[in-house]
């Protein structure tokens, strides 16, 4: 790609200092003005500096030196996102302040500086807000929009009266104007990237609380959702302290807000001192609110706070480090939830959540390394994905688990005390983690961070002990690419307590013996980011030990093998008939993790197989297999029940009724009648309304679209279109596309609803069309570096024919999905996994759901 090579990266020559910006919004015509006055120190005298700028017009342009003062002449590049500012004659090295006017549009893209709406008493309001990371801060106004470029930012808006305006820091002063206007002004910021400033201007209202140490805590919501704000200033408060105490440095800002922004890109931002969220992200109704969407936003808030310290204290030098930023978070965030809420085990749950979905990902050809070379910004938006974040962050457990809790710790104190206001690499992290550990960090971690992929463990035994060899794994059971890695490795066994330490360097490895009949689990804990294959005389071993009523493995380790014998199914290193049957012996299991792995495997192959005739005798499987838990769990919520069971409820009754279970079916159709907000228990109410989208009438379809459209809390709507997008028929689903891109839903759901249908076997051909037809719209709204944009790709990967991925390779050259190639290329090898799948284990599934 010519873009690649392109040098995106500005001058080292001109440094920004400090901002001082002047904004006024004008939420009635969408468009805002400001002024800003930057100071730069140039290295060189200079006949013109270049800054970044996009979709702005630069008025006004004056650098002042001393006593000199020079208009400039603007041109602008709009491939690199540039402005150029020409002078007449060479400025001189030096301090100096360079004073901009410009005007731009709120726009509708959710990116830069943004315009949201939603009702109120039947009115409608709209609200501006910033969303600047990766590198949208250049259509607010023009600057040096890269993350090594740090300065103070010195903000004032200029708005009604009757808004409230938040943005980093706290405000130092409010000017009345004449004609009901406003000037708000705040403390100038801590030395910063420029990805990292807000402002946000509407009518909010809001609750706080102070810390112990006395930062001020704010959460801001729309009106009327105040008390939906409680349970996220309960978490953030906890969360703000327990990062003090962790990383031993002192939050550095009087306040920190949390805004709920009503159409919003992805889940929160961590914008210094003011971070935006999503409203499902921040917001939990006391009465409606279900148990996956506590955890959701209490995971969400802690990730976000982490950020304050590992990301905005501290910074990566370059995106090409992204990883640095979304991989720790994505590990600590647990680490906080956990000690806020202990009883609810994150931590296993982090395998199904980050570890698990990394695996998968990773395990495709198409992968990259944690390290990627980025350079242009529409690029930068394709590496915000599993590999950055869960990957990332299961590569850091695997650290942590391997040179101490403590130690790790340590090491990151060292490292963000180091590196405070200023940007870090890679290196850096893993300098201060040998530090701290006296263990070989880097050595170990290169591996992980430098190459795509990671290794599939094949075990065996031979007269001299366990001989375990590595190979590259590929999903989709290609050849790998002779890639080897270091692994720390830790080996359970029957007989002891605690596991036999290892670690792994070449390519086949003999370890100590182990009885024959001794069941061994490699990876214990699963806290290495490996897959297992055993030979056929072990795993019995193992599965015999699953077949008692009470196994000796742990939770992690019963999850690790089911979950990886998926895998090898899917890449036909062993038959899909025999994983059906492995899944079987976990009837008596409880684990919420066990079951959300079966349970996500069982639909993959459900909607792949949906036109296949077994499909009914495999639906007949998957009833038998679910029956005795759902029978266990039921559908009341009992007083004080294992809280596995109620992370789980509704989705062992989805999944019931899914594959037509009478007795399920017949209990949601008829519980519908008193959907009506707070008839049914919210941790099945979405159970509820799928399955009757799936089985019911068309007058209770008509039903659940009409919740949908007058609803208010937007996690409620999720559920609802959740289900809407369920539907058997090809009418109601069609009808449901063309509502998705239509203006009334808000950017955030028309990827949800493209998402949910092409999941949906009875959708995939009208949702296939739908996106052809629109795929103009998704460029305009999303393209150039948006960050929904792979995100409306990424589920085409659900086809499951040959024809289908060449007309998908016709429509991506006919219309290049630039700077999101690679997903595409993810894409394809997905489909062609799918078939590969199918084809091979057609006639042996056929046999065995036939009996099972
Ligand atoms: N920094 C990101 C937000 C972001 C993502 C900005 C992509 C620009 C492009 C933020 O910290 C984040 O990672 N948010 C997550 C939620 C988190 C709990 C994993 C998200 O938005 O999904
Ligand atoms: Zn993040």
């Amino acid at each position: 790609m010519a873009q690649k090579a392109q040098n995106v990266r500005l001058s080292k020559d001109v440094k920004p200092t400090h901002y001082k910006i002047h904004f006024t919004p004008d939420l009635d015509s969408f468009i805002f003005s400001g002024t800003e006055d930057i100071s730069l120190i140039l290295k060189k005298a200079a006949k013109s500096v270049t800054l970044h700028s996009a979709e702005i017009e630069i008025q006004k342009a004056t650098y002042t030196h001393g006593k000199m003062s020079v208009e400039g002449v603007v041109s602008y590049d709009d491939k690199a996102e540039t402005a150029t500012i020409s002078f007449a004659k060479p400025v001189p090295k030096g301090k100096g302040v360079l004073h901009l006017e410009f005007a731009g549009i709120l726009n509708d893209k959710m990116r830069g500086f943004y315009r949201s709406r939603y009702q109120h008493d039947g009115k409608e309001y709209h609200m501006a807000t910033t969303q600047f990371e990766s590198t949208d801060a250049r259509r607010a106004f023009p600057c040096f929009d890269e993350p090594a470029h740090k300065a103070v930012f010195e903000v004032a808006l200029t708005v009604p009266s009757d808004r409230t305006v938040i943005s980093n820091t706290i405000e130092t002063d409010i000017v009345e104007h004449e004609g009901g206007f406003k000037t708000v002004s705040f403390a100038p910021s801590p030395v910063m990237s420029s990805y990292l400033l807000a402002m946000i201007v509407g009518h909010f209202e809001h609750i706080e609380k102070k810390t112990k140490r006395g930062t001020l805590v704010r959460v801001f919501v729309r009106p009327g959702k105040k008390k939906q704000a409680e349970f996220a200033l309960g978490v953030a408060v906890k969360a703000l302290t327990f990062y003090e105490d962790y990383f031993a440095i002192k939050y550095p800002l009087p306040t920190a807000d949390l805004i709920a922004i009503p159409d919003f890109a992805s889940g929160a931002m961590e914008n210094w001192g003011a971070v935006t969220y999503r409203e499902t992200a921040l917001l939990v109704d006391p009465d409606h609110s279900n148990v996956h969407a506590r955890q959701r936003v209490t995971v969400v808030i802690t990730h976000e706070l982490a950020h304050q310290w590992f990301g905005n204290l501290v910074t990566m030098e370059w995106w090409t480090h992204l990883w640095l930023n979304e991989g720790f978070a994505s590990y600590i965030e647990y680490l906080a939830a956990d000690h806020i809420f202990p009883e609810w085990h994150m931590w296993t749950q982090f395998l199904f959540e980050d570890h698990a979905r990394a695996l998968r990902l990773d395990g495709l050809k198409s992968t990259h390394p944690i390290e990627v070379p980025v350079h242009h910004p529409a690029e930068i938006s394709q590496i915000f994905d599993a590999v950055s974040y869960s990957k990332g962050a299961s590569i850091l457990r695997m650290l942590a688990t391997y040179i101490g809790e403590k130690n790790f710790r340590n090491g990151l104190r060292h490292y963000l005390k180091k590196h405070s206001y200023a940007n870090a690499s890679t290196e850096d992290l893993w300098h201060s983690l040998e530090k701290a550990s006296g263990k070989k960090v880097g050595k170990l971690m290169r591996d992980w961070t430098s190459q795509g992929g990671y290794p599939l463990l094949a075990v065996s035994d031979s007269p001299k002990g366990v001989v375990v060899k590595q190979s590259h794994f590929i999903a989709n059971g290609g050849k790998g690419m002779g890639t080897k890695w270091q692994v720390p490795l830790a080996v359970m066994r029957a007989t002891k307590k605690k596991p036999d330490q290892y670690m792994l360097t070449g390519a086949s490895e003999t370890i100590k013996k182990y009885p024959a009949n001794e069941w061994i689990k490699l990876n214990a804990g699963e806290t290495s980011f490996v897959r297992v294959k055993y030979s056929p005389e072990r795993l019995a071993l193992l599965e015999q030990e699953l077949q008692k009523k009470r196994p000796a493995l742990s939770e992690e380790d019963r999850f690790g093998l089911i979950r990886d014998a998926f895998a090898l199914a899917e890449a036909g290193q062993q038959s899909t008939a025999s994983v059906l049957k492995l899944a079987k012996t976990y009837q008596n299991d409880e684990s919420y993790i066990v079951w959300a792995t079966i349970t996500e495997n069982i639909l993959r192959i459900s909607n792949m197989i949906a036109d296949q005739p077994y499909f009914g005798d495999f639906k007949r499987y998957v009833r038998e297999l679910y029956t005795p838990l759902g029978k266990k769990i039921g559908w009341t919520k009992k007083p004080k029940e294992k809280y596995d069971f109620t992370l789980l409820r509704g989705m062992v009754m989805s999944v019931l009724g899914m594959h037509d279970d009478p007795d399920t079916v017949e209990y949601a159709l008829k519980h519908f009648v008193q959907a009506k907000k707070g008839g049914i228990h919210p941790d099945i109410r979405g159970t509820v309304y799928n399955l009757v989208a799936m089985h019911g009438t068309n007058e209770q379809y008509a039903e659940l679209k009409k919740m949908f459209a007058t609803e208010d809390l937007e996690e409620e709507k999720d559920r609802l279109l959740r289900a809407l997008c369920l539907s058997r028929d090809e009418k109601h689903l069609q009808v449901q596309l063309d509502h998705a891109f239509s203006p009334e839903t808000r950017g955030q759901d028309a990827v949800k609803a493209l998402a949910f249908i092409m999941n949906n076997p009875h959708g995939r051909e009208v949702a296939w069309t739908h996106f052809k037809r629109s795929w103009h719209e998704i460029e305009r709204r999303h393209g150039q570096g948006g960050h929904l944009f792979p995100r409306f790709i990424s589920p085409l990967s659900h086809f499951t024919t040959r024809q289908k991925a060449a007309e998908i390779i016709m429509f991506f050259k006919k219309n290049p999905p630039t700077g999101t190639e690679r997903t595409v290329e993810q894409v394809l090898e997905q489909i062609e996994s799918n078939v590969a799948w199918i084809d091979r284990d057609r006639q042996e599934l056929t046999l065995y759901v036939a009996e099972a």
